[in-house]
């Protein structure tokens, strides 16, 4: 527990540190990367280069100031940077560099107003936060080894089948290479793939699992984006008995096991969560509202399997929109998701389980259309391909 005085110079000196977020978080990891260089496979640099990462950074640490006497409502955010750091790896021990590097560019920024005082507090405010989510992290990966067929740290696979699902998206299939089962896993969690060396740089990336748990191998499937590192890397260079290391399951964009009516909104390639979701909900008997937009058949992922599905499972309602259909394409719809397209799909109370995702512009309109139509916020998940980002900004 922090002290009084230590609380109340937090709540003091927040909005400050929120007007001047932004540089604090760009003086910090460039400190941190030339400070502590081991940490930098750890962060995706298309993050950094974009400033989603820094953005998610500093409204995390923002949020944990302003609610330091409530911790309590923090419980949602605190669970979505563990399952982003257990998947990644982070260790106990990377937070005394963070710390120290967080609290140098906050003394850079805020320059005199900075008191040693006020350093002292954050500092304190900092131990305690990390202390948190060190604890909580720890808990996922003794789960995680636990488990049956699960494990801690990095696990060798092998790839055992490639497919492409459209133009630009191809299916991969690993096993692991020590044959010693697989863990059970919700469907909607993504693992995480590592690569010491891709032209010289070791790198991580997240891949959502495209199929149900119980099967004997680990399904991603994965977009080609352009220039994209990993992505490409895959494409091109990954062969059939390929060896590449995975880290466990993680995620909390799960499916929840009720019987409520299910409704899977997705754009582009963010269909392959709710491929693993449809593929464990299918037999259920649930009714399930399968809508995904993307720009036409060409790139439109899994659009097979799912009519064979449907075709099998009266309960599976699939509705296809494209924004650029050519003439071969035969959509449900054309153009993009409005109220009323949505509006269709749902029951009359809107006790509907809805997930979401697809680029940020998607998720905005969906959030906006799904809230008009009264669709309970508790009931409306959202995985992102990313660090999160404001759906409402
Ligand atoms: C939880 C989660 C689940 C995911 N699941 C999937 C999935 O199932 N399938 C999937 O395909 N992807 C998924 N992703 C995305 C995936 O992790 C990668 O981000 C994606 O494959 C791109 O990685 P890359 O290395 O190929 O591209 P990167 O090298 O990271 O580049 C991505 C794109 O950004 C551009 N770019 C690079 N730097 C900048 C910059 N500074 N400014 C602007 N643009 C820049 C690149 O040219 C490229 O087009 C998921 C991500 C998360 C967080
Ligand atoms: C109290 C301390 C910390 C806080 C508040 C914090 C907060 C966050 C937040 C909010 C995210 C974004 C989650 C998302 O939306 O995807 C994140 C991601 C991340 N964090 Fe932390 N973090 C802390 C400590 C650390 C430490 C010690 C490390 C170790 C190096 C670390 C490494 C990472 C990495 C690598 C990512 C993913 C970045 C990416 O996508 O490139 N964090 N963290």
């Amino acid at each position: 527990m922090l002290d009084t005085a230590t609380v109340q110079i937090i709540k003091a000196t927040v909005p400050a540190l929120q007007i001047y977020a932004n540089d604090i978080t760009s003086h910090f990891y460039p400190l941190l990367f030339s400070q502590h260089p081991e940490v930098l496979p750890y962060f995706n640099q298309t993050n950094q280069g974009k400033g989603t990462q820094p953005k998610a950074l500093a409204n995390a640490v923002i949020a944990y100031g302003a609610n330091i006497d409530e911790l309590g409502n923090l419980s949602d955010a605190v669970s979505k940077i563990v399952q982003k750091h257990t998947a990644l790896g982070i260790l106990p021990e990377q937070y005394d560099a963070v710390g120290s590097c967080l609290l140098q560019a906050i003394k850079a920024v805020l320059g005199d107003a900075a008191t040693d005082e006020v350093i002292d507090a954050w500092a304190k405010a900092y131990g305690q936060l990390a202390n948190i989510l060190i604890a909580a992290e720890e808990s996922v990966y003794t789960a995680n080894e636990q488990k049956e067929g699960g494990w801690r740290g990095e696990r060798e696979f092998i790839l055992v089948k490639r497919e492409d699902e459209s133009s630009v998206i191809t299916s991969f299939y690993f096993q692991p290479f020590d044959n010693q089962g697989l863990p059970d896993f919700e469907a909607g969690q993504f693992l995480t793939i590592l690569f010491d060396d891709i032209d010289g740089v070791a790198v991580r990336r997240n891949y959502s699992l495209s199929d149900a748990a119980g099967k004997d191998y680990l399904r991603i499937s994965v977009k080609r984006e352009p220039n994209g590192v990993v992505s490409n890397h895959l494409h091109n260079n990954i062969q059939l008995g390929d060896k590449v290391k995975l880290r466990a399951p993680s995620g909390d964009f799960t499916l929840r096991k009720n019987a409520k009516p299910l409704v899977l909104l997705t754009g582009g390639v963010g269909i392959t969560p709710a491929i693993s979701m449809l593929n464990t909900a299918a037999g259920s008997g649930r009714d399930i509202r399968f809508i995904h937009a993307a720009i036409n058949s060409d790139v439109h992922a899994f659009k097979q399997h799912v009519d064979t599905l449907a075709k099998a499972n009266s309960n599976i309602k699939p509705l296809y929109i494209y924004s650029q259909p050519q003439a071969h394409c035969q959509p449900h719809a054309t153009g993009f998701i409005d109220a009323s397209f949505i509006e269709a799909q749902l029951p009359a109370d809107r006790d509907i389980e809805l997930y979401v995702l697809g680029p940020i512009g998607f998720m905005k309109a969906a959030l906006a259309i799904a809230t008009s139509l009264g669709v309970p916020a508790s009931q409306i998940h959202f995985e992102f391909f990313g660090p999160a980002e404001s759906l409402t900004a």
